[in-house]
């Protein structure tokens, strides 16, 4: 394989991929994680740092981009140096750099990609673009060692998609969000109850001491055929009730639990008929995304799954939210297929999976 950086061109022997440990450098900045890590080819994390920036973006309620794009430019440096002292390794050691090139805000995207392009020139180590979803995605080939094909139900604060995995770079869409993705309906129902953002590990927390039968909420696309979501409405019926209902601590910790319970019927729901439609000859089911760090909702869509005689797979909440080890590892996979990108490869702030492209 031929692989070229600039007026430079290096022949990788793929062969050689199969005899030893690969190592490699995944880098994240796509939205308010600055992270860095090292996974190996056997499949063990060497480090995985994260440097999350939620007290720079907690004042304003959200990630301001701006901000986002700049802490990653102060922190990333750091958080790199980190992850290859935690593996007791330098950038000589390392095979290839693989970084998210996109979807997310291009701010932070473009610091990610130049620093891992500047990596790649200067080590002259293959450069492996990776698609953010993708890195989500495969985490549990990472964690699980699932095989191809699976399902796999993605749910975080910018995506909510159910996804037929066939192979790696070939995935088709079962159904989608048509409004917000559900991370998003968990962040603005808990500004709704002025709790910090993310709103999801929030709502969690309070839906505990709650009761999830005292509010009855609509829950959308209940019983109708496909596997596509809306929790638009949803959203607004909550933000009805907090204005006109909501009076004390109770009554706050029982609209999270009723809003939790719906979304876990919501979900419930869709995925019985995702699996009911597209589940025969899978035997995996996985959830991934920073949602599925969500125990009571795990719960939920397991009984679903076990149902349906699926496996559910979900990788530690670690490894759900934004992590580099779900990208070095997306890098590795790619690199033992032979796919790697060129340096003017061009970060996408909107990518979706099906556009992916099996790049040599
Ligand atoms: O995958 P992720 O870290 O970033 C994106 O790519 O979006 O997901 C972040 C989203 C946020 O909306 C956050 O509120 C949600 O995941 N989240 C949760 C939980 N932990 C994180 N939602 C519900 N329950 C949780 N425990
Ligand atoms: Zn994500």
């Amino acid at each position: 394989m031929i692989y070229t950086i600039s007026s430079h061109t290096f022949v990788i022997e793929i062969s050689i991929y199969w005899r030893r440990r690969l190592l490699v450098l995944g880098i994240e900045t796509s939205c308010d994680e600055t992270a860095a890590s090292v996974v190996s080819s056997d499949k063990t994390i060497l480090s995985n740092i994260v440097y999350s920036q939620m007290q720079d973006h907690l004042p304003y309620g959200g990630v301001v981009p701006e901000i986002a794009a700049r802490s990653h430019l102060v922190y990333l440096k750091d958080v790199i140096n980190q992850a290859l002292e935690q593996a007791h390794l330098t950038l000589k050691d390392i095979d290839a750099i693989a970084v998210t090139a996109g979807p997310g805000l291009i701010g932070g995207v473009m610091v990610g990609v130049m620093t891992a392009k500047s990596i790649a020139a200067v080590h002259e180590k293959p450069f492996i673009a990776i698609n953010h979803l993708e890195g989500h995605a495969l985490t549990a080939r990472l964690t699980d060692n699932v095989p191809f094909p699976f399902i796999l139900l993605l749910i975080s604060g910018g995506h909510c998609q159910f996804i037929l995995a066939k192979a790696l770079g070939i995935y088709e869409i079962l159904g989608q969000t048509m409004d917000d993705a559900v991370g998003e309906a968990f962040d603005k129902t808990a500004q709704l109850l002025e709790l910090d953002y993310p709103g999801g590990p929030a709502i969690e927390k309070l839906a505990k001491h709650g009761n999830p039968n005292r509010f009855t909420l609509s829950k959308p696309l209940k019983r109708k055929p496909g596997c596509d979501l809306s929790f638009s409405g949803l959203k607004t019926a909550v933000r009805q009730i907090i204005e006109h209902e909501i009076k004390n601590d109770q009554d706050r910790a029982d609209i999270a639990a009723s809003f939790q319970q719906t979304i876990a019927e919501t979900l419930g729901d869709r995925l019985t008929n995702c699996l009911t439609l597209h589940g025969l000859g899978i035997t995996d089911l996985v959830i991934a995304g920073g949602v599925a760090a969500n125990q009571y909702l795990r719960q939920k869509l397991e009984d679903v799954a076990t149902n349906h005689q699926k496996r559910l797979v979900v990788p530690p909440p670690a490894l759900c939210t934004d992590n580099a080890a779900m990208i070095a590892w997306a890098g590795l996979e790619r690199l033992a297929a032979g796919y790697v990108s060129q340096l003017d490869f061009t970060p996408r702030p909107r990518w979706p999976l099906a556009e992916i492209k099996n790049e040599v």
